[in-house]
């Protein structure tokens, strides 16, 4: 259950060199990558028209695809160029998809082709002129065995924090303040606001980064958005109480963007592609490499967690789940998600209309805020909420 008509990143820039391809299913589609001889990304089915051989097991010879069997040529668009004492000319293309490099990584377009408009991808402001000097961008890939609903209920529920991520970015605030849902169109938005609080260890580490006393008490804050498809940016930060919070002077907090471009590989598994762009010492290599370190341990404690999830749901489809105040980020997620997934399968199969992250005209001005208090505790079944 996935859209198809949307950019999702296939892959990081520096994963697709110059001689050698990479296979990589998205959407359930698998692809062949690689880069011609100008160092532009390509990307086609992962088929050889001749055998059926992996496209991705060749390599790439003056910027053609190379089959690694018996030496077919595959060109940009999907058709054979070459193959040793053939005449290709009838061979039969395989098909191609629409392939953007921008802001470090290769967006893919697994749905119609001619519905890929490039300006709907998702902007990412550390990468924008006049900004990039501002930031620093440091990041990494996991595979993970899980639907990629599950990461994005994961990602716009943070009081798991306080269980999964005791010893980093947990705290038992997290989990006494109510967080606020809202519904933008189809952006959905989680804001949780601690006031007085002792930084947690994560935090104090950036404290000191800033030259702030990591002991004194501060506000701290968490907005999670989701854009459709499946992108995820949390604003995160810790300002010295009493000076604004989010919007406190740039000396007085340690902030970032933690980002999460989430692309399905299948039905239970998927590509998590994270990272932490901030906006302090942006020039200190070896605060990044720190911070990157210490993400992607925090990160890598929500796999464990997910796949057994997983692991569940897929052996219990029939057993209902719970749908409580705090997984309103996700179940308001979700529905945004079915209905894109609704208007690509109507019958004129109209693109998503969505902002950020797809093709088509503006958002949908209507908002909702989500109630967050109450006894919203509603058994639904796997199939239609929760665990779908
Ligand atoms: S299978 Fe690719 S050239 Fe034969
Ligand atoms: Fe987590």
């Amino acid at each position: 259950m996935f859209p198809k008509n949307a950019w999702y990143v296939a892959a990081m820039a520096d994963e697709v060199g110059a001689e050698r391809p990479l296979g990589r299913r998205i959407c359930g589609a698998p692809l062949a990558l690689w880069r011609d001889a100008q160092g532009v990304a390509h990307a086609v089915e992962d088929w050889c028209p001749h055998r059926g051989a992996p496209l991705s097991l060749g390599r790439v010879c003056d910027g053609a695809l190379v089959c690694g069997y018996h030496g077919l040529a595959m060109g940009c668009d999907g058709r054979t160029v070459a193959m040793p004492g053939q005449r290709v000319r009838g061979f039969p293309p395989v098909r191609a998809f629409p392939l953007v490099e921008r802001h470090g990584f290769l967006w893919v377009w697994p749905g119609e082709a001619a519905l890929a408009d490039p300006a709907a991808i998702h902007d990412c402001p550390w990468t924008a002129p006049g900004h990039a000097d501002d930031w620093a961008f440091g990041g990494g890939l996991f595979h993970v065995k899980a639907d990629y609903r599950l990461m994005i209920d994961n990602l716009m529920d943070l009081t798991h924090e306080t269980y999964v991520h005791a010893g980093s970015i947990g705290q038992k605030e997290i989990d006494e303040t109510p967080c606020e849902t809202r519904v933008d169109g189809d952006v959905v938005t989680t804001r949780r606001e601690m006031h007085g609080i002792i930084a947690p260890p994560f935090w104090q580490m950036a404290l000191r980064g800033v030259g702030l006393d990591d002991q004194a008490p501060v506000d701290r804050w968490q907005i999670c958005q989701f854009y459709p498809p499946s992108h995820v940016l949390i604003e995160v930060g810790v300002a010295q109480a009493g000076r604004g919070g989010f919007d406190a002077p740039p000396e007085a907090k340690a902030s970032a963007v933690v980002v999460d471009f989430i692309t399905p590989e299948t039905e239970t598994t998927m590509w998590y592609f994270w990272g932490m762009a901030r906006r302090f010492a942006p020039r200190d290599a070896a605060l990044t490499a720190q911070i990157r370190e210490g993400q992607g341990r925090i990160f890598s404690e929500d796999i464990e967690m997910l796949e057994r999830q997983q692991a569940n749901l897929s052996a219990w489809p029939e057993r209902a789940l719970l749908k409580l105040n705090i997984d309103a980020g996700g179940v308001q997620s979700r529905r945004v998600l079915e209905r894109w997934i609704a208007r690509e399968q109507a019958p004129d199969g109209g693109a998503p209309r969505a902002g950020a992250g797809a093709a088509g005209g503006p958002a949908e001005a209507a908002v909702v805020a989500v109630p967050v208090a109450g006894p919203a505790q509603v058994p639904v079944r796997q199939a239609g909420g929760v665990g779908a």
